[in-house]
Formats: C-alpha cells, sequence, structure tokens
C-alpha cells in the first residue's frame, strides 16, 4: 500500500546544511486584496480556495486578517511536519477564533504538559483496555436499532451525535446519559463550537470579546457546557465510586515522579475527550451511511460478509479480524470525508519546506479534505472505492491518507473510534435499508470538523433477516 522511496525521491529532502535559511525564497503568495488578503476568499468557499491555492504549487502562502497561512499540499511535507520535526511545528490555539475554550486538554498543550498528560493517559487506550468497550459499544447500537421503526424518516447526523455520546460517556466516564434531554447541552456547544469557527461566518473574524449576537450566545452556550462538565465531575468525586475508566484516570492518576493533574487540566480534558471523542466518530458514522445509502452494491457485500462472519450472532472482537470489508468501508469514507479536515500548526523557528522558507510564526495547514482526494496519490479520488485499499491495489503514499493525524500527538482515540465504527456498522447495515431522502452530495461545513451543512436524512426500513 505504501510507496517507499528514498530521501532524495521525495518532495521535501530539507534544506542542504550549508545554506543559510535566509536565502530561500518565500512561497508563492496567492492573490488577495489590500488589508484583508485572502479573508473574502476564505469566507466565499472555504473549501473550494484550496483548489485556487493548489494552481500555485504544492506550498502556498495566503494572508488572512487574523493570521499569515501557509498551505501544505504534498504528503512529504506533512509528514515532515507530523511525524520528523513535530517540536517545530507547535498546536494552533484558535484564540484568535474565541476558540481557547479548554486550553489545558490534551489537543491544545504542548511540550511537557502535553507529554505527561499523554503518557498518563495513554493507558486508558490500549487495544485491550479499548476492546474491553466493545460489548458495551454493540449494546448502545442495538438499542438504537429497537428505536427505529420502519419506514421511520431520520436525520443521521443525530441519530449517530446521540449514539456516540452514549458510547463514549459510558466507556470513558462511566455515566449514563440521555443526550436527547439532560445532555442537549452537549450537542449544542458541539455545535456552536463549529459555527464559532466555520469561517463562512464573517463573526468568526471579530474577536470573541465584541458582543455581537453570535458571540454572546456562544459565550452562554460555553458556560453552560463547562458548569454541565464541573456537575460531572463532582457526581463522580461524590461517589466514591473507582471505575475503571478515563474519569479515574483524570481523577486518581499518578504519573512519574507523582505528577497529578490539577483542577483546570482535569475540566479542560473532560470538555475536550467529550467534544473530540463524540463529534468525529458520529460525522465518520453519518458518512459512511450517507455512502452506503448510495451504494447498493457495497451494502450488498457487507451484507454477505456480516451474514458470512456474524451469522446470527452479535458481532464481538472475536469476529473483527474477520470483517475486513467492513474495514475498507470506514477507511474510505474517513478518506472521501474525514471528520477532522484540516490540521493547523504555528511555525516556532524558520523552517524551509519543499525548497521555501516559512518564517517563524506562521500558521502551516495540512488539509486531508484536499490530500485525500489529490489526483496525484488516488485513481479516480471522488469514487467511493473501499477495494482501493486491498493491499496492492493502489500504492498510497504515507500522510496522503491522514484522517487521524500522524507523528506522536496522532489522535489517541482513534482505535476508540474504528472499533466503535465497525460494530456500529455491523449491527445497523444488516438490520435495515436506508432510502436516501437529502442531497446525495451535501454541502459542508467547515468549523472544528467537517459537517454537512443540513440533515443527513433517509428513510429505514426493516430487513427481515
Ligand atoms: C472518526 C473519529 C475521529 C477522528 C477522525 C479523529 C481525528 C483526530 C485527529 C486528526 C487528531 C490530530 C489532531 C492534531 O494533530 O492537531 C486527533 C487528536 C485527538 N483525538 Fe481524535 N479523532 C477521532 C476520534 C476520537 C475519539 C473517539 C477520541 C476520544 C476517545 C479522540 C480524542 C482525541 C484527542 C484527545 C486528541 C489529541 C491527541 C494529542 O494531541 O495528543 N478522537 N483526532
Amino acid at each position: 500500500m505504501t510507496a517507499h522511496r528514498s530521501p532524495a525521491e521525495r518532495a521535501d529532502a530539507g534544506p542542504p546544511r550549508d545554506r543559510p535559511i535566509e536565502t530561500y525564497p518565500l512561497p508563492p503568495e496567492a492573490d488577495g486584496y489590500p488589508l484583508v488578503g485572502s479573508t473574502v476568499d476564505v469566507v466565499r468557499d472555504p473549501l473550494g480556495f484550496y483548489d485556487r491555492l493548489a494552481t500555485y504549487g504544492d506550498v502556498v502562502r495566503y494572508e488572512t486578517v487574523i493570521d499569515t497561512f501557509t498551505a501544505l499540499l504534498h504528503p512529504d511535507h506533512v509528514e515532515r511536519v507530523l511525524l520528523e520535526e513535530p517540536d517545530r511545528f507547535e498546536q494552533y490555539d484558535f484564540e484568535a477564533f474565541g476558540l481557547g475554550i479548554d486550553p489545558e486538554g490534551l489537543v491544545d498543550v504542548d511540550g511537557e504538559q502535553w507529554q505527561r498528560q499523554r503518557t498518563l493517559m495513554q493507558p486508558v487506550f490500549t487495544i485491550d483496555r479499548v476492546r474491553s468497550h466493545a460489548d458495551s459499544m454493540v449494546e448502545y447500537a442495538a438499542r438504537t436499532a429497537a428505536e427505529w421503526d420502519d419506514g421511520q424518516e431520520l436525520a443521521l447526523n443525530e441519530e449517530f451525535s446521540a449514539l456516540t455520546l452514549q458510547i463514549l460517556t459510558r466507556s470513558l466516564f462511566d455515566l449514563e446519559i440521555d443526550p436527547r434531554e439532560t445532555d442537549e447541552v452537549i450537542a449544542l456547544a458541539a455545535r456552536a463550537f463549529n459555527e464559532q469557527l466555520d469561517p463562512r461566518n464573517l463573526t468568526t473574524f471579530l474577536p470573541i470579546w465584541v458582543p455581537t449576537p453570535a458571540n454572546r450566545r456562544f459565550k452562554r452556550t460555553y458556560r453552560a457546557y463547562r458548569d454541565r462538565m464541573d456537575e460531572l465531575i463532582e457526581q463522580r468525586r461524590r461517589s466514591d465510586e473507582e471505575a475503571d475508566d478515563l474519569l479515574t484516570t483524570l481523577l486518581h492518576a499518578e504519573g512519574p515522579e507523582g505528577y497529578t493533574l490539577s483542577e483546570t487540566e482535569i475540566r479542560d480534558n473532560m470538555m475536550t475527550f467529550m467534544f473530540a471523542g463524540h463529534d468525529t466518530t458520529s460525522l465518520g458514522l453519518t458518512y459512511t451511511f450517507l455512502l452506503l445509502a448510495q451504494h447498493d452494491d457495497a451494502l450488498a457485500r457487507l451484507r454477505r460478509e456480516h451474514e458470512r462472519v456474524l451469522g446470527d450472532e452479535r458481532p464481538t472482537t472475536e469476529h473483527l479480524p474477520e470483517l475486513e470489508f467492513t474495514e475498507r468501508v470506514i477507511t474510505e469514507a474517513l478518506r472521501l470525508y474525514p471528520p477532522v479536515y484540516m490540521l493547523f500548526r504555528r511555525v516556532t523557528e524558520p523552517v524551509v519546506i519543499g525548497g521555501y522558507r516559512i518564517p517563524e510564526g506562521t500558521v502551516v495547514t495540512l488539509p486531508q479534505f484536499w490530500l485525500h482526494r489529490d489526483e496525484r496519490f488516488y485513481d479516480d479520488p471522488d469514487r467511493f472505492d473501499p477495494d482501493r485499499w486491498i493491499e496492492s491495489t493502489e500504492e498510497v503514499p504515507d500522510y496522503a491518507y491522514f484522517p487521524f493525524g500522524g507523528g506522536p500527538r496522532h489522535c489517541i482515540g482513534m482505535r476508540f473510534a474504528r472499533l466503535e465504527m465497525k460494530l456500529v456498522v455491523a449491527v445497523l447495515a444488516r438490520a435495515f435499508d436506508f432510502e436516501l431522502l437529502s442531497d446525495p452530495d451535501p454541502d459542508l461545513s467547515p468549523g472544528v470538523t467537517l459537517r454537512p451543512d443540513d440533515d443527513v436524512r433517509v428513510r429505514v426500513s426493516e430487513r427481515s433477516t
């Protein structure tokens, strides 16, 4: 699957050691307007704007009112940032967008603090620990199936948001919640965080202290979310219960040299995981079923696999290795619709990438949504073709596919998410037919995650198995 090339063959073999960095040119810059640079283009069509950038090359600079950006449009450059030299590129804090909401959570911290937190939490995400949640994932998926009536019209995005939130809170926080009622606050917050970052909302470019109605609404929703997280933490503290889960680790774990988390770190991580762990997986499932609803052949093959491997049984971890086509369907859905569609990093010292000098302070962007459909690396990139992931079918370079990021900061929840998606698909795909009622090629909102603008609506019909 992976094309291995020698360093000399790569797009970015790095600068020769003896050449001073200042002698390298800046990357070509996308045409913009005086003062606001490319802001207008980004607001108008944030995803389509990347097609225009690509006409300048693989390393392209653009200005907005918020920052100077440089888009990196080659897998070798992505690899360099994420895997080879992560210390020269720090997390982008999104504070300029008013989104410094959980600054001491794992997604946002850097350096030693990140290392300590990651080391503390990593044991919660080993294969065995993650697999221990399989039965409850299947149970919640089966309950969702039991709730769906024959012929019912559903918004898949809402259904999967509720399901993944239940799975997450049960597995990581040992909490039973009813996301349709008591925890609407979490779903509302997820929507608000996304709207806050969507460049198509002009308010995105206004500081959070400007009292626009959108900013005031955002602050209210954020406060309600934070208070709810505090309540959940308190609830666990009062119960004296020591479950084998992430919340216990956050509250009680001791790392090397007696390292424990501060109150702010605990709360910020609760907020981080509650959002990062459900919004992403929910979208992954929504897009998987959006695609399956349009590809009868793939759905039929999935069902044949499920009948052969599972028979009448519920899926368990024993079945996982044999659910190969299911795995490929998920891999392909995350290629076409990566829920995390772009990574941002701030350059901490001048670097040369692809022969261009990138000054300190620049924000580099690594766009999955664009690289995952780059025809230099994928045949017929817009086609849904799970079989492209059969070993030896196509040679896809590392980092032309990175839905879970890469290097030391790759997604800590990747195994959890992939397991959950696989089990949920195995439960629901054989129980129902899906008739798509909404746009087969929905418009997408690029917020924190890549969401469909409108509900993905289907009519489900029960299958007699
Ligand atoms: C389909 C589902 C998911 C996708 C596509 C996804 C994607 C990603 C990506 C691309 C990153 C790297 C971000 C960066 O480098 O800036 C990331 C990091 C992270 N993800 Fe996920 N994720 C998913 C599910 C989950 C789940 C289920 C959890 C928690 C249970 C989770 C928790 C996190 C955390 C805490 C980080 C930060 C890791 C660090 O910086 O050390 N994610 N995720």
